[in-house]
C-alpha cells in the first residue's frame, strides 16, 4: 500500500493532498481495491444537497476484498481468533482460506432460504466467530445486515426488526457472558411475537450455550442442520458502490432510534484506510478490539478493517471482569497481542479493581494502545499508559461515531505526537470545524465549540433507513453545508482537537449512546408515571450515569422504583437502565412547558449554583424542592 502513512511529514502532505485534490488523492487510495468495475466518479454530490456519493459507478463486492483477495498472497494466515468466555475452553483459530470457505458456506445457507440482494438480515447474535461470519456471509451476496446488540431487550429487537422489515434473523440459543447466560432465542421469540415483526420468515438458531429452547416448526432452522448440506463455492454478488452495505440503529437526542446506512464502496475504503494508518499493524501482529460486533466499533475495527488489511483480527467472546479482574490480561499474555483497542469505560472499571491483576501479567507484546468511545480523563489515561502500556506504547485516542463509519480524529500510532485525553488530529481528507453559539466557524485555531465536518468523507453515512429527511433534519440542517456531530470540542494552539461530550440530548453510559428520550419513552409505560426527565451526570466508571426525575402518580417507594427499572429493561435492555431515580412533584418548565434540563443535568452533577437565566420558569419553586431531595 504506497498510499500507508508512514511519519509526521507523509501525514501533513497526505493531508494537504486530501484537502486539496480529494478526487485525486482518493482515486489513489481505492486503487489498490479490487474492483469489478472503476467508477465514473470519485465523489460526488454534496453535503448541502445531501445526496453524497463515492466512487459512484464503480462495482465490487466487500468479500472479495476481505477475503478472496488474500487467498492468493496468504491463505494460511490467521484471519480470526476466537478467544472464549470460559479460559479453559481452547481457542478457535480460522486462517483466511478457512473464513473464505465458512463465509460462503453461509451466504449459501442464507440463499437456501431465499435470502436475496437488497433483503434486510438482522443478526441478534453473542459474540461467536458465526456473528462475523453471519456479517459477511451477508455481504457476500448483498443482503443489508442489520446487527443487533444482544443486550437489548425483545421490545427493542422488535422495533429494529420492523423498521428495516427484515425476512431472517439469526441468533444463538444463548449467548455466555461470565457466568451468566443470555437467552438470546427466547428474547427472540418474544420479539417475533411483537406486531411489526411478521416480515420475519425464517431464524437460524446457531448452538453455543445449550441452554433449553423451543424450535417452532417451519420457522426455526439449527445452523448447524441447515449448513450440513449446502456448498461452499459461492461468487460474490456484484455491487454498486452506493448499494448499502448495512443498517446499524444508533439513539439520538429525539424518537427511535435510527437506522444509519452505510454504502459498500466509501465504507470498505475508509474502515481499511483509518485502520491501517490510525492502527499501524504489521506483518506478524495480533490485533485485539475488545468491542461488540453489536456496535460500529466491532464492524469497522473488529471486522471489516483488520479483515480488508489482511490482519489477524481477535474476537473475545467474555467479559473484562469474569473470572476475575486479570482477564485482559491474560489473554493479552496468552495470545501475545500487539494491539489493544478498547473503551476508557473498560480502563476505569479494571483500574479500580488494583495493579495487581496487570502488573502480575506479562504484556511485552503490545505495541499500540487505543481508546473508543467516549472522553478518556487525566487519570485513566495516564494508568493505561503505564500500567498497561509501560511508557512504551502510543495511545490512540480516536474519535469517531456511527454516523463516521470510521476514525474522523485520532492520532497514528507511533507518528503523531500524544497529549494525553485529546483526540489530536483529524486524518487525511477530514475538515472539522468548530462553531460558535451564533452558527459561525470559529477562525481562531485555540478555541471551544460545536464540532462540525466541512466536507464529505468516503465512511460517511448517507442516509437513516427509510427516512431521508430525518438525515437531513438531524445531521445537516444545523449548520449549512456542514455535518453536525451533535459533540462538544475544544481546539488547542497547536490545532490539537479534545472532545468534551455530547451537546444534546444523548447520554453516553460506558460507551454507549442513550438518547434521554427514549428512557422517558420506556419509564412513561408505568402506569403510575405522569412525567418523567432524564440526564446525564458524571459517573467514576460509566463516563456518566443516568439520572431520572420522575413525576408519579403514587408516593414514592421501593416498589415503584423497582417497577420503573424493570419497565425500562423491557423497553430497552439492562445498558439504560437509570442509576438514580428521584420522584419529584414537579419538574423545572418554562411557561411554553418546556422542561429546563440544564438545570436538572446541573442538580444532577450537584453543581446547586449559576442555573443562568431561571426568569421564564413557571414555578421556580420546584428546582428548591428538586435540589433538596438529590441524591
Ligand atoms: O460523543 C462521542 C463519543 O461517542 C459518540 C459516538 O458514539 P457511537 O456512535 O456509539 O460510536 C462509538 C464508537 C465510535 C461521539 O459522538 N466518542 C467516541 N469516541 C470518542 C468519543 N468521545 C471522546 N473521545 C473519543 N475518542
Amino acid at each position: 500500500m504506497d498510499w500507508k502513512i508512514n511519519n509526521i511529514e507523509d501525514y501533513h502532505a497526505q493531508y494537504d493532498e486530501a484537502l486539496n485534490s480529494p478526487s485525486e488523492y482518493w482515486a489513489k487510495i481505492a486503487d489498490s481495491f479490487h474492483w469489478k468495475k472503476k467508477w465514473d466518479s470519485v465523489m460526488s454530490g454534496s453535503i448541502s444537497s445531501s445526496d453524497v456519493k463515492w466512487f459512484d459507478g464503480a462495482q465490487l463486492n466487500i468479500t472479495e476484498n476481505c477475503l478472496d483477495r488474500h487467498l492468493k498472497t496468504q491463505p494460511e494466515k490467521e484471519a480470526v481468533l476466537f478467544v472464549p468466555n470460559d479460559p479453559s475452553e481452547k481457542e478457535t483459530r480460522y486462517t483466511y482460506k478457512e473464513l473464505h470457505e465458512e463465509v460462503c458456506k453461509t451466504a449459501n445457507m442464507f440463499k437456501s432460504l431465499g435470502v436475496k440482494k437488497g433483503d434486510r438480515v438482522c443478526l441478534y447474535m453473542s459474540m461467536v466467530p458465526e456473528l462475523l461470519i453471519s456479517v459477511l456471509a451477508c455481504a457476500r451476496i448483498g443482503a443489508i445486515h442489520s446487527v443487533v446488540f444482544g443486550g437489548f431487550s425483545a421490545q427493542a429487537l422488535a422495533g429494529r426488526i420492523e423498521d428495516a422489515s427484515c425476512n431472517l434473523i439469526i441468533t444463538n440459543d444463548g449467548g455466555l457472558r461470565g457466568n451468566k447466560t443470555i437467552e438470546l432465542k427466547k428474547i427472540t421469540d418474544e420479539a417475533l411475537e411483537m406486531p411489526g415483526c411478521a416480515s420475519i420468515k425464517n431464524v437460524i438458531v446457531h448452538k453455543r450455550a445449550n441452554n433449553e429452547i423451543t424450535m417452532k416448526e417451519g420457522r426455526d432452522h439449527w445452523w448447524h442442520e441447515l449448513i450440513s448440506d449446502v456448498s461452499s463455492d459461492c461468487p460474490a454478488e456484484t455491487m454498486e458502490a452506493e448499494d448499502p452495505l448495512f443498517v446499524l440503529y444508533t439513539s439520538g437526542s429525539t424518537g427511535k432510534p435510527k437506522g444509519i446506512q452505510h454504502t459498500t464502496a466509501g465504507y470498505m475504503v475508509w474502515a481499511a484506510y483509518t485502520f491501517a494508518n490510525v492502527f499501524q499493524v504489521e506483518e506478524n501482529d495480533t490485533y485485539w478490539c475488545t468491542a461488540d460486533i453489536g456496535w460500529i466499533t466491532g464492524h469497522t475495527y473488529i471486522t471489516y478493517g483488520p479483515l480488508l488489511n489482511g490482519a489477524t483480527t481477535v474476537m473475545f467472546e467474555g467479559v473484562p471482569t469474569w473470572p476475575d479482574a486479570s482477564r485482559f490480561w491474560q489473554v493479552v499474555e496468552k495470545y501475545k497481542i500487539s494491539h489493544f483497542y478498547t473503551a476508557p469505560t473498560a480502563i476505569r472499571a479494571l483500574m479500580g479493581c488494583g495493579n495487581e491483576h496487570v502488573d502480575n501479567s506479562d504484556l511485552s507484546s503490545l505495541k499500540v494502545l487505543g481508546s473508543v468511545g467516549e472522553p478518556i480523563n487525566e487519570e485513566a489515561w495516564h494508568w493505561y499508559n503505564e500500567h498497561v502500556g509501560k511508557k512504551n506504547c502510543p495511545i490512540v485516542d480516536t474519535w469517531w461515531q456511527t454516523e463516521t463509519g470510521g476514525i474522523l480524529i485520532s492520532p497514528l500510532a507511533g507518528i503523531t505526537e500524544l497529549k494525553p485525553c485529546h483526540a489530536t488530529l483529524p486524518l487525511p481528507g477530514v475538515h472539522p470545524v468548530l462553531m460558535n453559539e451564533k452558527g459561525e466557524e470559529i477562525k481562531e485555531v485555540e478555541a471551544e465549540g460545536n464540532l462540525c465536518i466541512k466536507n464529505p468523507w468516503p465512511g460517511m453515512v448517507r442516509t437513516i433507513y427509510g427516512d431521508h429527511e430525518r438525515f437531513k433534519q438531524t445531521y445537516l440542517s444545523a449548520y449549512d453545508g456542514k455535518y453536525f456531530t451533535g459533540d462538544g470540542c475544544k481546539r488547542d494552539s497547536e490545532g490539537f482537537y479534545r472532545i468534551t461530550g455530547r451537546v444534546d440530548d444523548v447520554i453516553n453510559v460506558s460507551g454507549h449512546r442513550i438518547g434521554t428520550a427514549e428512557v422517558e419513552d420506556a419509564i412513561d409505560q408505568h402506569p403510575d408515571v405522569i412525567e418523567a426527565a432524564v440526564v446525564g451526570y458524571p459517573h467514576d466508571i460509566k463516563g456518566q450515569g443516568i439520572y431520572a426525575y420522575i413525576i408519579t402518580s403514587k408516593s414514592a417507594s421501593n416498589e415503584i422504583e423497582k417497577e420503573i427499572l424493570t419497565e425500562v429493561i423491557k423497553c430497552i435492555g439492562p445498558i439504560a437502565k437509570p442509576d438514580k431515580i428521584q420522584i419529584v412533584k414537579g419538574l423545572p418548565k418554562t411557561r411554553s412547558g418546556k422542561i429546563m434540563r440544564r438545570i436538572l443535568r446541573k442538580i444532577a452533577a450537584h453543581e446547586f449554583s449559576n442555573f443562568g437565566d431561571t426568569s421564564t420558569l413557571l414555578d421556580p419553586s420546584v428546582v428548591d424542592e428538586i435540589k433538596n431531595g438529590v441524591l
